[in-house]
């Protein structure tokens, strides 16, 4: 049960917390399929903050060894759009050299942080790179980011091009508690706040 408070703001819910909880498991399965066939050992890395419920619920459902680390990767914005400029400002622990990473993200919209961080692991020696994402946003795409080892690309939904928060994803870093996903109100960032 969501309070009143924690709702305002919300203009419609996209998917519920049964609905989210459903496909998750079937992204999971999935994921658990493929990672069982590979050779190597297996890393996921979350993509801090946004990704945060969507990989805790995630891996609990991958019933096969596996790795977890994190990465923070930054863009400066005005809260609402990406720069574009992403850069890793908190790097991985565990060594992902000769390993297969799967990366996973909340949301992939412009695919910038997904190009950067393909090319980051690349670096380090990453043995095949996939993309796990709870929602994918076709529609803003601006770079044709390119998988490497013959990684696969992974999604729970496709979102369509609306503001949409809640599940990890935040405005202004708020909302990421919601158990859903929705639209938020036009109203709430159409006027500039101070953060
Ligand atoms: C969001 C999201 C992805 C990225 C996707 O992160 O979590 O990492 O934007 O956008 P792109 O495909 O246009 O690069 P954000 O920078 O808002 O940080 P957060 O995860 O802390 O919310």
């Amino acid at each position: 049960m969501v309070s009143e408070a924690a709702n305002a703001g919300i203009d419609r819910v996209l998917w519920t917390e049964a609905e989210i909880a459903t496909r998750v498991a079937d992204v999971a399965s999935e994921l658990a399929a493929d990672i069982r066939r590979l050779a190597e050992p297996a890393v996921v890395v979350g993509v801090a903050t946004g990704a945060f419920l969507f990989l805790a619920d995630l891996v609990r459902r991958v019933d096969v060894p596996l790795a977890v680390d994190l990465v923070r990767v930054e863009s400066y914005g005005d809260g609402t759009e990406s720069s574009g400029r992403p850069r890793v400002t908190a790097d991985l622990k565990v060594d992902v050299a000769g390993k297969h990473v799967v990366v996973v993200e909340d949301i992939v919209d412009t695919g910038n942080t997904v190009s950067c961080l393909i090319a980051h692991l690349q670096k380090k020696g990453a043995l095949s790179i996939s993309v796990c994402t709870f929602l994918d946003k076709p529609a803003r795409r601006t770079v044709d980011f390119q998988l490497v080892g013959g990684g696969k690309f992974y999604r729970g939904f496709e979102c369509p091009d609306s503001f949409v928060v809640g599940y990890g994803m935040d405005y202004a870093e708020l909302y990421r508690n919601l158990p859903y996903v929705g639209v938020l109100k036009p109203e709430m960032y159409s006027k500039k706040t101070d953060n």
